[in-house]
């Protein structure tokens, strides 16, 4: 047993140190060995880790980000990634009962927009939930009418919804702990810039500012 954990750990510790030797060596310019490292751990495990920028996380060259989808709007209307052709989409994955996380990303949202002045009026809020299941059109009505007036909730079947989540490489899933009542989501956390042909522009790392955010969003609306 203790000799089976000990190869497992010298596998682990050449696997690792591989992947940062090919890190070092396949590093972008002006990328740190840790951030390459990353990268590398993420292509490895089969997740592409966008590489870190400043401002927004910089999607690696070939990876697209977001396309169609087939969801249920906060009015109980069908709609899919047509209706929201020709606008900047500023995209969360998240939920209703979310204790924190979520309602602190969105109020982030709403005040990058608000931060942008006019320009801000060219960008559409959405949340997108991952919990179809307790996230009714009009839950999410109400929900999103608390961040922003302007701000679109989504919904759909657990399919609708799973397809939309891979299409933006978003990861989800259930924790229902035994002294909870009601189950919670984990789920991963960025903020997407949608460009008009609704792919994605590039990702915002949770805790980003509403400055940096707006920062961001502005260059990419100048330069469209
Ligand atoms: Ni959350």
């Amino acid at each position: 047993m203790l000799i089976a954990i000990r190869v497992l750990a010298l596998i682990l510790i050449l696997v690792l140190g591989g992947l940062w030797g090919a890190a070092w060596m396949g590093r972008d310019p002006g990328e740190g060995v840790a951030e390459a490292f990353l990268r590398r751990i993420g292509s490895f495990v089969g997740a592409d880790m966008p590489a870190p920028a400043a401002g927004g996380v910089q999607l690696p060259q070939g990876l697209a980000l977001g396309g169609p989808f087939s969801l249920v709007d906060q009015t109980g209307r069908a709609v899919t990634e047509a209706d929201f052709a020709g606008r900047n989409l500023l995209v969360y994955f998240g939920f209703t009962y979310c204790p924190d996380v979520c309602p602190t990303e969105l109020g982030t949202i709403a005040a990058a927009i608000d931060e942008m002045g006019e320009l801000g009026d060219r960008v559409t809020p959405v949340l997108i939930t991952i919990d179809p299941e307790r996230d009714t059109p009009e839950a999410l009505a109400d929900y999103v009418s608390r961040f922003h007036p302007r701000m679109v909730g989504l919904t759909g079947t657990a399919e609708q919804v799973a397809a939309a989540a891979r299409a933006y490489r978003v990861f989800y899933a259930k924790v229902q702990r035994p002294e909870m009542s009601a189950y919670l989501m984990d789920h991963s956390s960025f903020i997407y810039l949608v460009g008009p042909d609704g792919r994605v522009r590039t990702l915002f790392r949770p805790e980003s500012t509403p400055e940096a955010i707006a920062q961001s969003v502005r260059a990419h609306l100048r330069g469209s």
